[in-house]
């Protein structure tokens, strides 16, 4: 077990790129899905997208993106990743600030209504979360007024949906707290407090709500899919690792939790391979928010007018 310290996994140079597993879905990585989404909707790179990305990390997902970018605005809370996609995509505009901000800080700057594609890969339950809970290293405390934090929440992803240009998509990519990886982690992370609305599914639950409210109010169509597939190991230290210093951020109560760490083996050791990798299932909610006049521009090419 490493000594890194809490949160280490983004605010430590390497260690999100040294510690993340590959996921597939359907034999496909994550990173492909968004590139065959790419191609699915505007076939050959034209360098003509104006898009915004949160969450950006190291700019894995971001690589896929840049050859169908005219501009790319890149914003993560974390200087490090900030530094790396600075460095990656010289171009682009960098923003280090937390999401609720970056969004605020984009709308200020009259940018409403401006990117073709407004996207988060693996990030949004982050921000959605902070609004409900604040987590620290000396753990997470839920904030008193959760009716209030719902109401922000949901503003904040119509913020989101402000900056996307007619025509254009929120895309993103969230885990699935349904899964037994992720309900272990839940388990894990509810030794230190307990989740608002009773689990980690909640952040998806606000996201899906509001963009549907969204749809309702004719801003665009909503399309959602859940993929089932795989985070694959190299072997069982990678994957310790990935629970550890991923999943429980090296949090210090749960970094010493002994039965936490049998558990985390035992469920390791049921999805070990015959070759010493380990094939954790995994599951990806892929969200599509397309932001077009709905009902009316739904209709097939000759029906619409
Ligand atoms: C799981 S990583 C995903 C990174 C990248 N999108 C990818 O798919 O490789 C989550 C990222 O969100 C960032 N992050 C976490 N909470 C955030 C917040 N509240 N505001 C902005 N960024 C945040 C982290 O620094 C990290 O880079």
């Amino acid at each position: 077990m490493t000594n890194e310290t809490f949160r280490a996994v983004y605010e430590t140079p390497g260690t999100y790129d040294r510690l993340l597993l590959r996921h597939f879905y359907g034999g496909t990585e994550d990173v492909d899905l968004v590139a065959d989404w790419l191609t699915e909707h505007y076939a050959a790179p034209a360098a003509d997208l104006k898009v915004a990305e949160f969450g950006c990390g190291t700019g894995r997902i971001t690589d896929a993106m840049a050859p169908y970018a005219a501009t790319m605005a890149l914003a993560d809370y974390g200087e490090v990743m900030v530094s790396a996609v600075a460095r990656k995509f010289p171009g682009a505009e960098t923003i280090c600030a937390d999401t609720s901000d970056a969004v605020a800080q984009l709308l200020a700057a009259e940018r409403a209504r401006t990117f073709d594609l407004v996207t988060a890969f693996w990030s949004l339950s982050y921000p959605i979360g902070e609004f409900f809970e604040e987590f620290s290293a000396a753990g997470v405390r839920l904030r008193n007024d959760q009716a209030r934090a719902a109401d922000q929440a949901g503003e904040f992803v119509r913020d989101l949906v402000r900056l996307v240009a007619p025509g254009g998509h929120l895309l993103a990519m969230l885990f699935d707290a349904e899964s037994p990886e992720q309900q272990l982690v839940t388990r894990a992370w509810e030794k230190v407090a307990p989740f608002p609305r009773g689990g980690r599914a909640y952040t998806r639950e606000v996201l899906i709500d509001a963009l549907r409210a969204a749809e309702s109010r004719g801003e665009g169509t909503l399309s959602h899919t859940r993929l089932g597939g795989v985070a694959w190991a190299p072997d069982r230290d990678a994957a310790h690792e990935w629970f550890f210093g991923v999943h429980f951020k090296h949090h210090p109560q749960l970094m010493k939790d002994s039965e936490l760490a049998r558990e985390v083996d035992d469920f390791l050791e049921s999805f070990e391979m015959a070759n010493g990798g380990v094939a954790i299932p995994s599951g990806v909610h892929f969200i599509d928010f397309h932001a077009v006049a709905h009902p009316y521009a739904s209709l097939p090419i000759g029906l619409e007018s």
